[in-house]
């Protein structure tokens, strides 16, 4: 439920002080009745709501959710053999749709939205938004792989990394930043070091923290959040 000038101002129909004046005037209806109280409240879910006889229909709102995405289950819209990050979603988000991936057996952060322009600016291959990881590893990291790190790993088939962060936290664990979005990208990374990983779980993506959100839950990000994504940086010299 939402008030009816709410509902008017974000379908767009002239401005808030005007949407009064409307309303006032005996111009709105809401289910065939004439509605003369600006705060009265609607169902945009079931409501018809006209104004001057005409149906106005509500502009979809946008919406960007983040999900603690468990092991187990992959980033796709459906799997005939594994379940989906789908599955987890509450109902009135079922068509919302992932921005990225993370691979069956990583946890944590990842993004859904109904904003496609969104998941373009953060999907693009020369988007440069830092995503921070959480790793456990066999092994025993040190300054040489830090220093790897910084200067851009070379992963076992060639492929050169940008460079990224190599926190080490305590032995066995440690935090990784990157700035790209390759394949298995943190796993292949470390295993290049001769760290295979154990445990992967992201827990921050720009500005946007994993926080304490359960494993499994969702939650969607608040209007401050939405705008660090907004501000993500473009490299201008990356070349197709
Ligand atoms: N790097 C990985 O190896 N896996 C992910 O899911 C994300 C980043």
């Amino acid at each position: 439920m939402q008030r009816l000038d709410r509902y008017l101002s974000e379908a767009g129909v002239e401005s808030r002080r005007k949407i009064k004046e409307v309303v006032r005037a005996g111009r709105v209806s809401v289910n065939g009745t004439v509605v003369r109280s600006p705060e009265s409240k609607v169902d945009e879910t079931k409501d018809e709501i006209c104004l001057d006889g005409q149906h106005i229909s509500a502009a979809p709102k946008r919406i960007v959710l983040m999900m603690h995405k468990p092991a187990g289950c992959v980033t796709a819209a459906r799997d005939p053999e594994f379940p989906t990050v789908m599955e987890y979603l509450p109902d009135p988000y079922k068509k919302l749709m992932p921005v990225g991936r993370l691979d069956k057996e990583t946890e944590g952060l990842l993004l859904f939205t109904n904003d496609g322009d969104l998941a373009h600016r953060l999907l693009a291959p020369k988007s440069r938004i830092e995503k921070t990881y959480y790793a456990e590893h066999l092994g025993i990291a040190g300054e040489a792989d830090i220093a790897a790190f910084q200067e851009g790993c070379v992963l076992k088939d060639g492929t050169c990394c940008l460079p990224a962060g190599l926190e080490i936290i305590a032995e066995g664990k440690c935090l990784v930043r990157v700035m790209e979005g390759k394949y298995h990208q943190v796993r292949r990374m470390l295993a290049s070091r001769g760290l295979p990983v154990s445990y992967l779980r992201r827990i921050a993506e720009g500005g946007v923290q994993l926080g304490d959100l359960p494993c499994g839950k969702t939650r969607e990000l608040t209007e401050c959040e939405i705008e660090s994504l907004e501000s993500v940086q473009f490299d201008e010299n990356f070349l197709d």
